[in-house]
């Protein structure tokens, strides 16, 4: 029996299977333990189920000797530094493909809320402000026909590019190995929708210079990395009507705070990084962060390893 240090609550039958067959420590907090805590419960613990919102950096993997294996619950993995865990030994796994369908249903209703300018009009609603059925206000703009630019072809890319089409519009996409040049995408795209990793090498990816590439009718949509986006630079594109709109559902850094400067500019809508949230697929993800964890511990290779 190994003990598994659990950084949250989770209400998901599958912890059931891990707790028959191992030690369960689960974090009593509602927030992410702070990182002393982490490393204090995960000094002890041969395995750990973290979330995304679980920094375990090489430092952290330096004092924990015991750990064996880290099933991170979700399909990123940029919050584990992998290369430190594998030196180690330590098998390292996530969550791909059951989160696809739920994460690229978030990134159209994103899209159609930017598009259609939902927050505008229900705030007019609320606010008492809706005065009769106008002819020319409250315009938004046309799916059909218009391009929509998918930068990174990952499961999640295809599965916006299926609904795209379902849409009518044109898709070009923009990966590491196929596609049209950045360049070229972000100049023909009426919509631009993020689904690339968080890397060295996107970091930022968004910034200055491509959102003065982008067209002053595009929309941004981002479900993938906070980090992917320069926030500065989106908040002044659009203030200055650089580009015309942009979606969130991922933020640098997560929380954002409600005083953050990048909620003053306009036409901007910020969720708070529900793209896999389901009551399916947050089920689907606990239950192959356990099997990850089940094998791992039993000496067998993760089914989902990363
Ligand atoms: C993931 O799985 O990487 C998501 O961002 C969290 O649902």
């Amino acid at each position: 029996m190994a003990r598994i240090f659990v950084t949250r609550e989770l209400p998901f039958p599958a912890l059931d299977r891990l707790r028959d067959a191992h030690d369960l420590d689960i974090w009593e907090g509602d927030l992410p333990p702070d990182p002393a805590t982490l490393r204090e419960r995960l000094r002890s613990a041969q395995g750990l189920l973290s979330l995304v919102t679980d920094p375990v950096d090489a430092e952290l993997i330096a004092a924990c000797p015991q750990l064996k294996a880290i099933a991170n619950m979700a399909v990123g993995t940029d919050n584990i530094d992998v290369e430190a865990a594998k030196e180690r030994g330590i098998a390292v796994g996530n969550t791909p493909g059951v989160l696809t369908d739920a994460t690229a249903d978030l990134a159209f209703a994103l899209l159609l809320a930017l598009a259609r300018k939902l927050p505008q009009g229900e705030a007019q609603v609320r606010a008492g402000e809706w005065r009769t059925w106008e002819p020319a206000s409250d315009l938004g703009a046309d799916l059909g026909g218009a391009t929509l630019g998918i930068v990174g072809r990952g499961r999640i890319g295809e599965a916006v590019a299926r609904r795209a089409a379902g849409f009518g519009m044109e898709v070009v996409h923009s990966s590491r190995s196929s596609g049209v040049p950045l360049d070229e995408l972000l100049d023909r795209a009426d919509v631009v929708s993020l689904h690339c990793p968080l890397t060295p090498e996107t970091r930022h990816l968004i910034g200055d210079a491509a959102l003065a590439r982008m067209k002053p009718s595009a929309l941004l949509v981002n479900t993938a990395r906070g980090g992917v986006v320069d926030q500065a630079a989106l908040r002044r594109a659009l203030i200055e009507g650089e580009i015309a709109g942009a979606a969130l559902d991922v933020t640098d850094p997560e929380p954002l705070p409600a005083d953050d400067p990048l909620l003053e500019a306009p036409n901007l809508i910020v969720v708070p990084h529900v793209g896999s949230a389901t009551v399916r697929t947050r089920a689907k993800m606990a239950e192959m962060a356990v099997e990850n964890l089940l094998a791992a511990l039993a000496g067998d290779p993760m089914p989902y390893a990363v």
